[in-house]
């Protein structure tokens, strides 16, 4: 893996430990597994789209090969499409094939999954076709003996969360009102949710009329993440990190979600999205929430999930144009050449308009205003068509005051801890370190740990957790109403002032690092991006 100067002013990197002596770099025991979740009913609505495909049936066949699928659970998918049994099993048999973590078994586990699964054709405003729904499900739950635990997973456009929702409880598919099995009815959602503060409140008023907060389930995919678990667990588990976790050894944080790839065949939706609601209001406010809270006084769901609220609250709002200009950078892509080939400008992508002014690179400089992290800049950047994708984390550390050892050429490189979310996952240190050698010269090394470096750790994919937790009703890694609440009040200053002026679009290449303002809000205040250690593409 090669090292990128994100900034041409950046310090060379230290070479991780696990560049160079791969063998050395040792991974965590992978833990014995949990036992399988309780048996449930899964029904799959948007059960032919992309998300399914790619994400949900892998994950879930990830979850039988490790052995957590209880054997009575069986999955209930729904489409629109006219399909027989026999072609929805051929589809499901090539999304593992394509998308799996695991190579399919197909000699001996694959009758135990496949047959798990049946395909139920209905149209999503069809009443009569939600009743046949409701008599299926409740006879196979009858033969198979289960209680009316289900998880009801809305893979579907936004627009359709309501009225699916509705039908669900008009065909009584969610229990009388009151019925306390009702807690074991879930609905999984998944973003965006709303596309500003008015549309999630109203989208959240709907579904609240057939369930109840704790039986909302939000997917922010990034929560599911190995390593964004792992970011709680390093600070509040180590007496390294907490002691120094705050505003008076740590100098600024850096948060990056790059992306190689460019809209892809989502044009349409991203369109009109952008990388503001697209990204950050979700993935980014969630990674910074989980770096800035406070210790959560217990280990559960609610604690934590309080614990990040309160970062959202206390984030600086950018509520004036003047601010939102200062602080944030907006950016979208030209024409470039990225791994090799040339690809095309933003505005070419299929289902864009030709003079679209949505942003596809955001930037931003952030203030969590605690007496922690007054005065700590948190530098949020994320877009598409850069150079690498990698979602990283630096927390860089202030200088001593008086160092022993200064650098024979300039100050020392400051402590750095960077915690490698994806592709590489693990966490590393930079520190200074003796040259070796007859005179004392100083150089930045990096202790390194890395879990998928070496060893071939196979890592679980975010959305085999997320399913797991679901079945097992944990909903700590999933978004309660107040946080995506707060995220929307947050952003959509920053949207309305973005409304009143038009930027001058393209602004950046395909294949480098976005605009040259997401520099310069960093250079102006003696900073710059850390390079990614990990790159691709
Ligand atoms: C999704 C966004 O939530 O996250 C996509 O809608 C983005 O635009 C994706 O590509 C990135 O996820 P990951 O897991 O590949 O980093």
């Amino acid at each position: 893996m090669a090292t990128s100067a994100a900034s041409p002013s950046a310090p060379p990197s230290p070479v991780p430990a696990s560049a160079t002596a791969p063998s050395t770099t040792l991974g965590p025991a992978p833990a014995a597994n949990p036992a399988p979740a309780p048996a449930c009913t899964v029904v799959i609505f948007g059960a032919t789209g992309d998300l399914a495909r790619r994400k949900l049936f892998p994950a879930l066949y990830g979850l039988e090969r490790e052995g957590l699928l209880a054997p009575a659970t069986t999955v209930v998918a729904i489409g629109r499409r006219e399909k027989t049994q026999e072609e929805f099993q051929a589809e499901l048999a090539e999304s593992i094939r394509r998308h799996s973590r695991f190579a399919p078994d197909m000699e001996t586990g694959w009758t135990d999954f496949s047959r798990r699964f049946s395909y139920f054709r209905l149209e999503m405003h069809d009443t009569a076709g939600y009743r046949r729904l409701a008599d299926l499900l409740d006879r196979e739950e009858a033969a198979r003996g289960l209680p009316r635990r289900r998880v009801y997973y809305l893979s579907v456009m936004p627009d359709l969360f309501e009225p699916i929702t509705a039908h669900l409880k008009a065909a009584g598919m969610v229990g009388p009102e009151n019925d306390s099995r009702s807690a074991c009815y879930r609905v999984v959602i998944e973003k965006p949710f709303g596309y500003d503060l008015t549309s999630a409140e109203e989208l959240n008023r709907q579904i609240g009329k057939v369930f109840r907060e704790e039986q909302i389930y939000r997917i922010d995919h990034y929560l599911g993440k190995e390593m964004t678990q792992n970011i709680s667990v390093l600070r509040f588990a180590n007496v390294l990190f907490e002691p120094v976790w705050n505003n008076r050894y740590i100098e600024n944080v850096q948060i990056t979600s790059s992306e190689t790839v460019g809209v892809e065949e989502r044009g349409e939706y991203y369109d009109k999205t952008g990388a503001l609601r697209d990204m950050v209001q979700n993935h980014m406010l969630q990674l910074l929430s989980l770096v800035a809270m406070e210790p959560p006084t217990r280990p559960d769901s609610e604690s934590i999930r309080d614990a990040k609220v309160n970062v959202l609250r206390s984030l600086k709002r950018w509520e004036r144009p003047a601010d939102v200009a200062t602080n944030v950078v907006r950016g979208q892509y030209g024409p470039g050449r990225l791994g090799g080939k040339e690809v095309a400008g933003y505005r070419s992508e299929p289902e864009v308009r030709p003079d679209s002014t949505t942003e596809t690179f955001v930037a931003m400089r952030v203030f969590v205003e605690t007496p922690r992290w007054r005065g700590v800049p948190f530098y949020i950047r994320t877009g598409k068509r850069l150079p690498a994708k990698a979602t990283e984390i630096h927390v860089q550390f202030r200088h001593l005051p008086n160092p022993l050892y200064p650098s024979a050429n300039g100050p020392l490189v400051p402590n750095r801890v960077v915690f490698r979310i994806q592709p590489l996952e693990g966490v590393f240190l930079q520190v200074n370190a003796k040259r070796p050698g007859a005179h004392t010269q100083i150089t930045p090394v990096a202790l390194d740990f890395c879990q998928n470096c070496a060893a071939p750790f196979n890592s679980p994919e975010a959305y085999e957790r997320l399913l797991f937790d679901v079945m097992r009703g944990d909903p700590t890694l999933f978004t309660r109403w107040d946080e995506v609440r707060l995220a929307w009040e947050f952003i959509d200053p920053i949207v309305e002032a973005w409304q009143r002026t038009r930027p001058h679009f393209p602004n950046y290449a395909a294949g480098s690092w976005g605009p040259a303002a997401a520099g310069t809000l960093l250079t102006r205040r003696g900073h710059h991006w850390w390079s990614l250690q990990d790159k691709e593409g």
